[in-house]
């Protein structure tokens, strides 16, 4: 049985991710801001109920770090998924764009996920598997960029990018796999309605990365059909 771990596990792909891991009989550890809001994930642990346990985490919260290291105590942990993250505000085009609220974006698609992995790299470590994956997206990529404008989601994944790059070279050393993963644009609150597939396809697609993928592939970025996509 392998141990996962999910951020932003009540809603679109952290949810679909709960699902697809748990259906695999893999030990389920994941967040979410506020498990009385979590309809879905009360129930499933009301199914699965020793197979997934959940804590309360908000990334913008300094405690954070600490807080999902003491929730996973000594545990070993085989596949980190750092999935939570937000767009930030509506229109990001270059007329509109303002700084408000861009600080908050970069906390939690950027700062954050750095500094929770290294309050819980002991429960890395202690892994067979060691495995962590970032969910990033194409429009972090500078060589894709064709469209312009979204400077505030944009930067923040681009800026992600670089992290999982550099923490594929620092972690490789100790046999630790680090890649960024773009889920597609996924029918979600985030992809919209408009959006190109579903959750299921998405995250069936990443599972399958997920499963294929060890330390010969740290350091890549990679779409949820398992093909490279340029930085
Ligand atoms: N959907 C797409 O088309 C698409 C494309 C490319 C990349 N991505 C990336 O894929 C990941 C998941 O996206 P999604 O479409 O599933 O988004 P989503 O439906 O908007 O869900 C986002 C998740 O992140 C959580 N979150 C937001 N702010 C947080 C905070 N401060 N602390 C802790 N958790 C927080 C949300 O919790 P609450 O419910 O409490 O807000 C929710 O669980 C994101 O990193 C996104 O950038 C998505």
């Amino acid at each position: 049985m392998q141990n996962i771990l999910i951020t932003g596990a009540n809603r679109g792909l952290g949810l679909g991710f709960v699902k697809k891991f748990l259906k695999r009989n893999s030990k389920v550890f994941c967040t979410t801001r506020k498990i009385s809001k979590s309809k879905e994930l009360i129930l499933l642990k009301k199914e699965f109920s020793k197979n997934l346990e959940v804590v309360e985490l908000d990334l913008l919260e300094e405690e954070s770090p600490k807080m999902l290291s003491d929730f996973l105590s000594n545990q070993a942990i085989d596949i980190f998924i750092n999935n939570a993250g937000v767009i930030g505000n509506s229109n990001q085009s270059f007329n509109a764009v303002s700084s408000e609220n861009w600080i908050d974006v970069l906390k939690v698609n950027l700062i954050a996920p750095l500094i929770i992995t290294q309050s819980i790299l002991a429960n890395i470590k202690k892994s067979a598997h060691k495995k962590i994956y970032f969910l990033s997206s194409k429009v972090g990529s500078i060589e894709d960029n064709r469209g312009g404008g979204m400077y505030v989601y944009r930067s923040s994944k681009t800026a992600l990018n670089q992290i999982v790059k550099s923490l594929s070279i620092d972690l490789k050393p100790i046999g630790i796999s680090v890649i960024s993963l773009h889920p597609g644009w996924v029918k979600t609150d985030m992809g919209g309605p408009h959006a190109l597939i579903s959750v299921e396809e998405s995250v069936s697609g990443m599972l399958k990365v997920i499963l294929n993928t060890d330390i010969r592939n740290s350091g890549q970025f990679l779409n949820y059909d398992g093909c490279e996509i340029p930085w």
